[in-house]
């Protein structure tokens, strides 16, 4: 029987074997679904051996995403602007590589929660891996504007110079801009929290004419509670929303690409809310 997995480490609480379970049991069917904890220095071998031994798909999460793009032969432009890749499959002996991030978050902010994206003023806060992640999707919705802002300005800027250059950014990529949260001024549509910073009880420092009444505000973490990022945004009167449906619409874009199949993601988002995060 195929099987499929997740490489990270560490990895004992991820919830992709439960969610490819359920995308799977829509269908009427089972799936094999794996976690696997690579050893730190060993991912390219565990990866081999898994194709070996009837892998078919798999998925990959921290710290092995850059690892998985510099091993796959193919990839597709949003995990080339990504450089870094969360879904592998083998197509005619070759490795090929996706990151299904981008889209995930796309679809979570537009078709979930009916926010639009396109011909509005984006600000995404962080310019590490999860930020580097989302920017392809996240400018072929075409927004009117992006601003990248990071505590390290230096990183926001390097960044959207990339994303400039970039095959998604289209033939007119809207202005494109990075800085630190000390040069941010203006107000913004939507806001989007890539940084780490709430994993510690802590957010930027931004100004809080940022974020009006009437715009919308998405962590990328989530948890059982509001993020503090949320709860700064509510305190405006803004919309607010945490990353749980990202991770499913992330995993039901790869389970898409593996199976040919896409499943339907609600019921799956409502049953993981009511569990313990
Ligand atoms: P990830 O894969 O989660 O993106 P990362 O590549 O280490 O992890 O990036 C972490 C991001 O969170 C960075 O943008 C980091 O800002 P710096 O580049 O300035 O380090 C941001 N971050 C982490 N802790 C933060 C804090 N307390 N305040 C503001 N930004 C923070």
């Amino acid at each position: 029987m195929a099987r499929y997995a997740v490489f990270g480490n560490p990895i004992a609480h991820s919830k992709s074997p439960q969610i490819h379970q359920a995308f799977a049991a829509q269908r009427g069917g089972e799936l094999v679904y794996e976690r696997i904890a690579a050893p730190l220095d060993g991912f390219a071998d565990a990866v081999a051996d898994f194709f070996a031994q009837d892998g078919a798909g798999a998925n990959v999460t921290v710290p092995f995403k850059e690892q998985a793009f510099a091993l796959c032969a193919v990839r597709t432009d949003r995990a080339e602007l990504a450089g870094a890749v969360n879904t592998l499959w083998q197509q005619d002996g070759q490795l090929h590589g996706d990151n299904t991030d981008g889209a995930g978050l796309l679809a979570d902010i537009r078709d979930n929660l009916g926010w639009p994206v396109a011909g509005r003023r984006v600000l995404i806060l962080g310019a590490g891996g999860a930020v580097r992640g989302v920017l392809g999707p996240l400018l072929a919705e075409g927004p009117a504007s992006l601003v990248i802002a990071n505590r390290t300005a230096a990183k926001a800027e390097t960044l959207a110079a990339l994303a400039k250059k970039s095959k998604t950014a289209g033939s007119t990529p809207p202005p494109i801009h990075g800085c630190g949260y000390d040069l941010l001024q203006g107000e913004f549509d939507l806001v989007i929290n890539g940084t780490s910073a709430g994993l510690s009880g802590a957010m930027p420092d931004l100004p809080g004419t940022l974020l009006t009444a009437a715009g919308q505000a998405y962590d990328m973490v989530y948890g059982s509670e509001p993020t503090v990022f949320m709860r700064w945004a509510a305190e405006r009167g803004a919309a607010t929303a945490d990353g749980l449906g990202m991770l499913v619409e992330q995993a039901a874009e790869a389970f898409a690409r593996w199976h040919g199949w896409r499943p339907t993601t609600a019921p799956v988002i409502t049953t993981l809310r009511q569990e313990p995060a």
